[in-house]
């Protein structure tokens, strides 16, 4: 049997002349359909819902949409534009060619970390199995599904590193990403908060604005990797990641659109009354925030880190964008950290992990803004906040230090009494789930939620963006 490659697998890569690459493909490929069927989106195989398909990489190629059914959906392979003579921009190797090809002495280093990004994509999409049945609109079920599609993109993305680079282990690390499920006793997945579930829609779109933007600063970091291949894969992944981001911005704000709309009505910020009229109130969605962001902080490892120097070291991973610093080597430097002991002085290698998580949380600023200011508007006097970073963390110098969400350190007692209202309590989550009532009215939303501006691609809000059948 031949098969048309481009057209059954989407590729920049030349699939169609590497037969070594098809025969580690043809045997994962259905594997991996059975994985989709399974952990995928449950019980919407047969609809058809309005995707954008990636099938080339420029501007056209990109994002091709139509009312795809999701088990045929066309998972590519897309590898950015190469960039010519490209040299490695960080590290003890700076300036020399990067490599096609992965360095013997680094290949464990290589692999894990591909490993590791790419036990997150699949366990995202475990993770939300179940939402499709509680979706607020039609227009939100189809950005969960093209965000999972992508997720099951980005898994193939590094599957095909796996394969393409990594010989007999690369196809054995191909089988395990399918093999460990989120949340599993015996063989969960890597990282803690992608074996969280996600079982409502606040949550998920707390996991698109936090957990998704960790990703993004992963993908930024990779993008930098001296392994060319490596870098190109990811670079083109963060095309795609602008999305996700976009359906958590979004998501949080129409949720916090909608709570305003209902506290001017009754004219109180009286939670229990928002609650009774079917909205959730912002001290629920700032303790949604409170959990999802520090849950996300830990995904950067610990502030100080000889793991994370030496792959600084090793040209594995830069820092997100490499370009904005002047140093590139960074063995004379020292960074400022801040430890519950006091300050202390570290070799700016060691303190990467530290390095990427401030930008992050940067970047988790803008979003916040953006939804103090509709608040502000509305006339009220409530901000959301991020919680300061040594809030309760799992991972790094403030693990079982006790602070308030502010920072401020307390006693053990008073921490623990606390704590339940800083973050969703049984109460919280039992009401936030009680709203999840599904809409597939096309056009209608949720009455916990506002519609978004607009629709995908240019098209009314009020499209059959999914089409049950
Ligand atoms: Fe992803
Ligand atoms: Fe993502």
């Amino acid at each position: 049997m031949t098969i048309d490659y481009s057209e059954r697998i989407p590729n920049n890569v030349d699939l169609a002349n590497d037969r070594t690459l098809q025969r580690a493909l043809e045997h994962w490929q259905p594997r991996f359909l059975d994985w989709w069927r399974e952990m995928g989106p449950h019980d919407f195989a047969a609809a058809d819902v309005y995707l954008r398909t990636a099938v080339g990489v420029d501007a056209q190629g990109w994002a091709s949409y139509g009312a795809v059914k999701m088990p045929e959906y066309r998972w590519g392979i897309f590898l950015a534009e190469p960039i010519a003579d490209r040299t490695i921009g960080f590290g003890d190797y700076y300036g020399k060619p990067a490599w096609q090809q992965v360095p013997g002495e680094f290949r464990s280093q290589f692999r894990r970390i591909i490993v590791t990004q790419g036990d997150t994509e699949p366990a995202s999409v475990e993770q939300q199995h179940l939402l499709g049945h509680t979706c607020p609109s039609l227009y939100d079920l189809r950005n969960l599904f093209q965000v999972n599609v992508e997720e099951g993109r980005h898994l193939w993305a590094m599957v095909y590193l796996l394969h393409a680079h990594f010989g007999r282990d690369g196809r054995e690390e191909a089988e395990e990403l399918l093999s460990r499920h989120s949340g599993d006793v015996d063989k969960p997945r890597i990282l803690g908060t992608f074996n969280e579930p996600i079982s409502d829609w606040l949550s998920f779109f707390m996991f698109t604005y936090f957990t998704d933007r960790d990703g993004k600063f992963q993908l930024k970091s990779l993008a930098e990797s001296s392994f060319d291949p490596l870098a190109r894969t990811c670079r083109f992944m963060l095309t795609e990641e602008a999305h996700h981001m976009f359906v958590g911005e979004t998501g949080v704000g129409r949720v916090v659109k909608r709570t305003l709309e209902v506290m001017k009505e009754l004219g109180t910020d009286d939670p229990s009354a928002i609650r009774k009229h079917g909205a959730v109130d912002l001290p629920t969605i700032q303790r949604y925030m409170n959990f999802w962001f520090t849950s996300s902080l830990d995904l950067f490892g610990s502030e100080v880190s000889s793991n994370a120097a030496s792959s600084f070291a090793n040209g594995i991973k830069g820092r997100p964008d490499e370009g904005q610093y002047e140093d590139h080597v960074c063995t004379e430097t020292s960074y400022e950290l801040e430890t519950p002991q006091g300050k202390e002085n570290v070799n700016l290698r060691n303190a990467m992990n530290e390095v990427m998580r401030s930008s992050y949380i940067k970047d988790c600023e803008i979003g916040v803004k953006r939804w103090n200011m509709q608040i502000q508007r509305a006339g009220f006097e409530f901000r959301l906040a991020l919680p300061s970073p040594r809030f309760h963390r799992s991972i790094g110098a403030w693990v079982n230090v006790p602070t308030d969400p502010r920072g401020k350190a307390m006693s053990q007692e008073e921490y623990d009494r606390l704590l339940p209202s800083w973050l969703p309590s049984e109460g919280d989550r039992t009401f936030v789930k009680s709203l999840m009532q599904r809409v597939i009215e096309p056009g209608k939303m949720a009455g916990w939620i506002a519609p978004p501006d607009r629709g995908i691609n240019n098209l009314p809000v009020a499209y059959e963006y999914v089409q049950l059948r």
